[in-house]
Formats: C-alpha cells, sequence, structure tokens
C-alpha cells in the first residue's frame, strides 16, 4: 500500500519575512504556523496551497499574492517558474544580497554558535550571464505546464532540450533563452535541438535508457572562445561524429570539441572518458596574474569575475609571508594555490580528480610558477600525519571543500595540525558553520566574508578566517 498523501489545502494571508534552506521563502498564518514555500519572497502576503511537511515543516506553493512585497520585482526570464535555476529573479538584488549576508550569519550563531559579526556582502557586478559553463540535458520528455496539462488540447509530446524542472529526473524544461551564459550558449543549444529534430537524432529517455543525446557541456571564456562536451549513449553508425561535426562547421567560436559515450544510468561524468576529439585540448581562462588551462572534467569557478572578487579576498585574509608554507586542500585545478604562489614560500595542493591534479601541473609549467607540489587523492587519505612531517607544518592553510564540507576525520587532523591561520573558503555556510564548530577547540573566527558568485539563485559562497588561539 502507498504512503497516504497529506490533504492538500489553502491557507489565505500567510505572511513572508524571510528566505529558509534551499532559497523557498519563510511565511506564518494568523495561528503563527510556519510555512517554506516557492513563489513567495519576503514581505509578501499570499494565498498558498499548503503541501507536505519536509523536516516538520509544511512546504506550499503560491496561489495568489495579495499583498506584494515592495522588494518584489517583474522575473526577466520567460522560463521563471518552470526551470530551477534563477529562483529569485522576483526578488530585487539589494534584498537578494541582504538575505544571503542574513543567511550566513544565522547560520554561524545557529549551527556554529559563532556570533562573530558578517562583513558586507560583495556583490556581483553581472547579474545575468555570469556563468562560464551550462550543461543542458535532452530528453525524449517536454515538461508541460500546469495550463498545458488542465487544457482540453491533445498535447502531443515533443522532445526538449534545457534544464532538469527541479525533482523530474526524466522531464526537461525546453529552454529558448537562457540568461546564465553568453547567448552563444543558447544559439548552440537551440540549433542542435532543430538539427536533431531534423536529422532524426534521437533524445534520450531517462526512464527507458534509450536514445542518442544525453547531454551537453558548455564553457567558455572571456575570449569568446568555447568548449563542448557532447555525452551520447551510443557511437552506433559513427553518428557522435556527425553531430560533432554539424557544430563544428556552424559555430566558429568552438575551439575545443570532446565526447563522452555514457552507458549508465545517471549523467555524471566524473568517473567517464572526456574523449578528446577536435581543436584545443583545454579552454584557456586568466584570473588576474595566472593563466589556466580547463580540461572538460576539472572544476573552475563558474562566475569568472567573481573568483578574481574571491581571491582578492583569500590573498587579503591569507597574509602570506615570502617564506610561508601553505597548503591547499580541495585544490582544483590549483586554482587557489597557483594564484597565491607568488606571495608564498611554497605551495602544496590535494584534489581528488587526478585529471585536475594533470591541469594543475600543467598551469604551474604554463605560469613559471616553481613553489608548488600537486598531490591527487582524497584529502582525508593523503592528509596523515606522515605527509605533514613531510611537508612541514603549514603556517596558512586553505580549505575549500565541496558542500557537504570537510570530512570529520580532516577536520581532527586540521586540530592537530595547528596552521596558526586557516582560510576557510565554502559554498555552503551550513556545512561551513558546522566544521567551524569543531575547529572552535583550538580556533578563533575572525572574519566572515559572504561573496555573491550566483545572483538570482539561493548559493552563498563565505570565507572564515581562523586564527589559532
Ligand atoms: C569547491 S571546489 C574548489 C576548487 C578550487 N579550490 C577552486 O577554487 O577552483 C572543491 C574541489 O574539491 C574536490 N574534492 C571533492 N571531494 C574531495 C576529497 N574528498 N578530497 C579531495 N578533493 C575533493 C572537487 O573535485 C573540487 O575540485
Amino acid at each position: 500500500m502507498g504512503r497516504k498523501r497529506a490533504k492538500d489545502v489553502i491557507v489565505n494571508d500567510v505572511k513572508f519575512s524571510g528566505i529558509a534552506d534551499r532559497g523557498k521563502a519563510v511565511g506564518r498564518d494568523a495561528e503563527g504556523k510556519v510555512y517554506f514555500v516557492d513563489g513567495a519572497v519576503p514581505g509578501d502576503t499570499a494565498d498558498i496551497l499548503r503541501m507536505r511537511k519536509r523536516k516538520g515543516v509544511y512546504q506550499g506553493k503560491v496561489v495568489k499574492v495579495t499583498d506584494p512585497s515592495p522588494h518584489r520585482i517583474e522575473p526577466f526570464c520567460e522560463h521563471f517558474g518552470m526551470c530551477g535555476g534563477c529562483k529569485w529573479q522576483h526578488l530585487n538584488y539589494e534584498t537578494q544580497l541582504s538575505e544571503k549576508q542574513r543567511v550566513v550569519a544565522d547560520a554561524m550563531r545557529r549551527i556554529g554558535g559563532i556570533d562573530t559579526d558578517v562583513n558586507a556582502i560583495l556583490g556581483s557586478e553581472k547579474e545575468t550571464f555570469y556563468r562560464n559553463k551550462v550543461e543542458y540535458s535532452f530528453s525524449t520528455k517536454r515538461w508541460l505546464t500546469d495550463e498545458e496539462i488542465k487544457s482540453d488540447k491533445t498535447i502531443t509530446q515533443q522532445p526538449a532540450v534545457g534544464f532538469h524542472s527541479p525533482g523530474a529526473f526524466d522531464r526537461v524544461v525546453d529552454i529558448d533563452k537562457c540568461y546564465l551564459q553568453h547567448d552563444v550558449s543558447n544559439e548552440i543549444r537551440n540549433h542542435l535541438r532543430e538539427a536533431s529534430i531534423e536529422h532524426g537524432w534521437e533524445f534520450y529517455d531517462a526512464r527507458t535508457h534509450q536514445g542518442f543525446l544525453r547531454n551537453i557541456y558548455l564553457r567558455n571564456n572571456r575570449k569568446g572562445q568555447w568548449m563542448l562536451t557532447v555525452c551520447f549513449n551510443h557511437k552506433k553508425d559513427n553518428l557522435h561524429i556527425v553531430v560533432m561535426e554539424n557544430l563544428i562547421a556552424k559555430f566558429p567560436q568552438i575551439s575545443s570539441m570532446h565526447y563522452v559515450i555514457n552507458q549508465k544510468v545517471n549523467d555524471s561524468i566524473s568517473d567517464q572518458e572526456a574523449i578528446h576529439y577536435w581543436g584545443d585540448t583545454h579552454l584557456e581562462e586568466s584570473l588576474d596574474h595566472v593563466a589556466f588551462d580547463i580540461g572538460p572534467k576539472s572544476f573552475f569557478q563558474t562566475n569568472t569575475y567573481q573568483a578574481e572578487v574571491m581571491y582578492q579576498q583569500v590573498v587579503r585574509m591569507a597574509n602570506l609571508s615570502a617564506d610561508d608554507n601553505v597548503y591547499d586542500l580541495y585544490t582544483g585545478i590549483g586554482s587557489i594555490g597557483l594564484y597565491l604562489a607568488k606571495n608564498a614560500g611554497h605551495i602544496v595542493g590535494i584534489e581528488a580528480i587526478p585529471e585536475a591534479i594533470e591541469d594543475a601541473k600543467i598551469n604551474m609549467t604554463k605560469n613559471g610558477i616553481t613553489n608548488c607540489t600537486f598531490y591527487a587523492g582524497d584529502v582525508k587519505e593523503i592528509l596523515s600525519s606522515a605527509f605533514w612531517e613531510k611537508h612541514g607544518r603549514p603556517d596558512v592553510l586553505i580549505t575549500d571543500p565541496p558542500r557537504a564540507g570537510m570530512h570529520a576525520n580532516v577536520v581532527d587532523m586540521l586540530l592537530t595540525l595547528e596552521s596558526p591561520r586557516i582560510v576557510y573558503v565554502s559554498c555552503n555556510p551550513a556545512t561551513q558553520a558546522r566544521d567551524l564548530k569543531l575547529l572552535a577547540e583550538k580556533y578563533d573566527v575572525k572574519e566572515l566574508q559572504p561573496i555573491d558568485m550566483f545572483p538570482h539563485t539561493h548559493h552563498i559562497e563565505n570565507i572564515a578566517l581562523l586564527k589559532l588561539k
């Protein structure tokens, strides 16, 4: 027997005051009951559809805004509301920033027990077209709007290329114009959709695992060059070559082309081989004084402009002396380490993806840097006592883990290492606050600096400066 679904009910006059986890608005009804709701902004009063509870809190969806917030603005994108991408377009940028600042302060206080003042968040100069990497998915099933579903019209399902709607692994919102990446990205995606339909190149069906075209990754640099990585389900009749040749012939901006034959159930390519097909193997981008060659699978900060702002803050907080020994944990393609190298004695970088470490070494040579050593592997395994006996105790330790934060064993190792200064860069203030609480045994938090890398989304980057007590 299936689980019983809570009955959906309409709740009137819910007043919204802030933003919660995952960017939903937080509201209360007349009885003080709390709701986390999509489609509302702080300051709104709205009637909502109450949905099931998640983690003890009712979730909901706006039915009608009865008294709009002064912070509410008109969303600029035609796909707003369906595509999960830029959920905060209906909130002015100033309020987005103040909400992000508050989320950092709340996480630090509630989770970390930290009451250090939070510096003013550094906003992004570019509020649209700020990403240098986007992934589009192909699907045989286009995401249908509520209106389409309710209408009497017979809808012939059409293939789609765009973004998965939140929670729908097999359905894709067909995107015509996206404001995240330079317009060439829109041209390439729309051309590929039309060409695929015209030539009968099959779109992938994530339920049956049939079809041909799965996803495409587009990466661009500020010089206007593009690296494409096309993911196919198979390479029967060398059709994958036909697709790539079609794109190369149509778009002179493409400087590098890779492909992946992914026959797994999921779309992730981190464990798949990206095969170089044409042009350059890497895409070059510079952050201030350092040039980086970026491979198709390597992590690179996705908002290039704000990455420079962020790294400048890391330099300021690290406050390096010429002979300082620096550890750069979760280094990616060596980005922060190489950026800091001219101010330090020696840098040791650690990163899980071996291809990224290969890129880090290439980038070291490319920039004429000689004072860095890079290791591929899990920080948890590599950062042993034997490792720090070999490399010496760091004077400054930089850590930039993924959203999950640092493994408890890594935090323990940091407590043993006793680096006088830690600069902790995080894309998730909640896990950062959790780790800072553990580090509080030996460290004081001296500074907290949020940065907005992703306008119109709830994502926040925060840098914490820690000093040994
Ligand atoms: C947020 S990125 C930071 C990359 C780099 N610091 C930068 O600014 O571009 C996190 C990096 O950690 C790597 N990573 C994730 N888990 C890891 C682990 N357990 N050990 C080592 N590296 C890991 C990811 O591959 C990714 O490159």
